[in-house]
């Protein structure tokens, strides 16, 4: 796991995009995992920014987001379908086809997993997997103690994950119970990940994801164990390291 440190959140989402975009050129075909929360915001406006300058295209990228919640609908706007549109697919030329997100309201949840993780195989695999953090470690939604052998899967959210993300909700009564994730076992497959990690409020969780040892406590530092991980740091959310 390499660290890459900026001196601020915009110049972070500078080069992550600018990162993306040369793997783009360099293979039309790459598969892209995507993550939604704010922190990747930023990068999809680059990403868009880019497309509409520059006509970098998507024609023949596949996507595969990282999690959803079960039981939003897909136009509901709180659902990841939603905010993918919303941030980049609505901009790009991708073709939707191509993008792959969980599917929260399948009758079968169980199938829906299993699917969603053929899919990925059958794509050959996530080329580049781009990670946002929970404040305790999670990556997707995959919550302290979830085996590091996991697969797609339905979690419970945690009351912490659901409290965090009750401000894009009315109230946190309106935030779904449960999600469907990529494992970690899925998201170690990929051949490269970029962690993006940035704010103040996400100084303490950067300062365990390097304190601390490889465990299923803390989700995100299984990616200490991925030869191709990068974590994108900025300014703030690295303030509490001494060195
Ligand atoms: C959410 C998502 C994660 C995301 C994380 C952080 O619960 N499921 O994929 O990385 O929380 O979100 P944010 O970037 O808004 O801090």
């Amino acid at each position: 796991m390499r660290i890459i440190e900026f001196e601020s959140a915009e110049r972070l989402h500078e080069i992550v995009a600018q990162e993306i975009i040369k793997r783009v050129q360099n293979n039309p075909q790459l598969v892209l995992g995507l993550a939604t929360g704010s922190t990747p915001i930023g990068v999809y406006k680059k990403l868009v920014e880019d497309h509409k300058k520059n006509g970098t295209s998507y024609k023949q990228v596949t996507t595969f987001n990282l999690d959803e919640y079960v039981g939003l609908a897909k136009d509901h706007p709180q659902s990841y379908h939603a905010f993918m549109q919303e941030y980049l697919f609505n901009h790009i030329d991708i073709p939707s086809h191509q993008t792959h997100i969980p599917n929260g309201l399948a009758s079968d949840l169980e199938k829906e997993c299993q699917q969603y993780e053929k899919m990925i195989q059958q794509a050959g695999g996530i080329d580049l997997q781009i990670l946002g953090i929970g404040l305790n470690g999670h990556i997707g939604f995959n919550e302290p103690g979830t085996p590091f052998s996991s697969e797609t899967h339905v979690v419970e959210l945690t009351e912490s994950t659901r409290n965090a993300n009750s401000r894009f909700f009315a109230s946190i009564d309106e935030v779904p119970t449960h999600a469907i994730t990529m494992g970690l076992n899925t998201i170690m497959q990929s051949k490269e990940i970029f962690l993006l990690i940035t704010g103040s409020q996400k100084a303490e969780i950067f300062r365990r994801l390097m304190e601390e040892d490889v465990s299923e406590d803390l989700p995100a530092s299984i990616l200490k164990r991925h030869p191709q991980a990068f974590v994108y740091v900025d300014e703030e959310a690295a303030s509490l390291l001494s060195s």
